[in-house]
């Protein structure tokens, strides 16, 4: 029997299990540190992933400027590893980075062979908006900090205001 991935948008009842599936990597400083309330103000750019019905991961895609935006909070469920669900919550953000406009996105990782099989490339970390550690600042490891910045341009169509979503559209006498 086929198994079923997909990713979508989060909603806030979402938000429970995916702290719990953040909770050791924001104690062992993987992932920054979030809470409830946090969640629920940035949900727009939270993306799920479900693998066979069950919450396998989850990511965000957090926008900085007219042409850069982060993948964070990235996490795969252990069960759940190597299995593409991460590959896919990546893609799920870089589709959200073009709909909105956005030509770059970036991640700060430990995992930078990941994201380099997704086509990102290593770029020193001083090369990123002054605006990006203003998150930074937070973390206990700020003074000390040993992720690698990983970047990628995406291809947005020439057209591409033309096709984005509408999500009311009518016609008026
Ligand atoms: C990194 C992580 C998100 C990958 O998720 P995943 O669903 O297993 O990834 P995929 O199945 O899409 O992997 C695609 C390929 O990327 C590579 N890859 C996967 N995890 C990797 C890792 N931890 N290190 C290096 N390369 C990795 C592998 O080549 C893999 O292909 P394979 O399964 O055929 O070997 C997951 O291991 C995780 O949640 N780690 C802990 C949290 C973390 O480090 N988050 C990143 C914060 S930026």
């Amino acid at each position: 029997m086929p198994h079923r991935l997909y990713v979508r948008i989060a909603e806030v009842s979402d938000i429970p299990a995916m702290l719990e599936l953040m909770a050791p990597y924001m104690k062992n400083g993987v992932l920054l540190q979030r809470d409830e309330d946090d969640l629920c103000q940035h949900v727009q750019e939270l993306m799920v992933a479900f693998y066979d019905g069950q919450l396998a991961g989850l990511a965000a895609l957090h926008v900085y400027t007219r042409t850069l935006a982060e993948i964070r909070s990235l996490v795969v469920a252990k069960p759940q590893r190597h299995l593409g669900v991460g590959a896919l919550l990546i893609e799920g953000c870089e589709r959200m980075a073009t709909d909105l406009g956005i030509e770059q996105v970036f991640a700060l990782t430990y995992v930078d062979k990941f994201f380099h099989r997704l086509g990102y490339h290593t770029v020193a970390k001083e090369s990123l908006p002054h605006k990006v550690w203003t998150v930074c600042i937070h973390c206990p490891k700020f003074s000390h900090c040993d992720e690698i910045a990983v970047k990628k341009s995406l291809h947005l169509p020439a057209d591409h205001g033309d096709h984005a979503a509408h999500i009311l559209d009518r016609y008026q006498p």
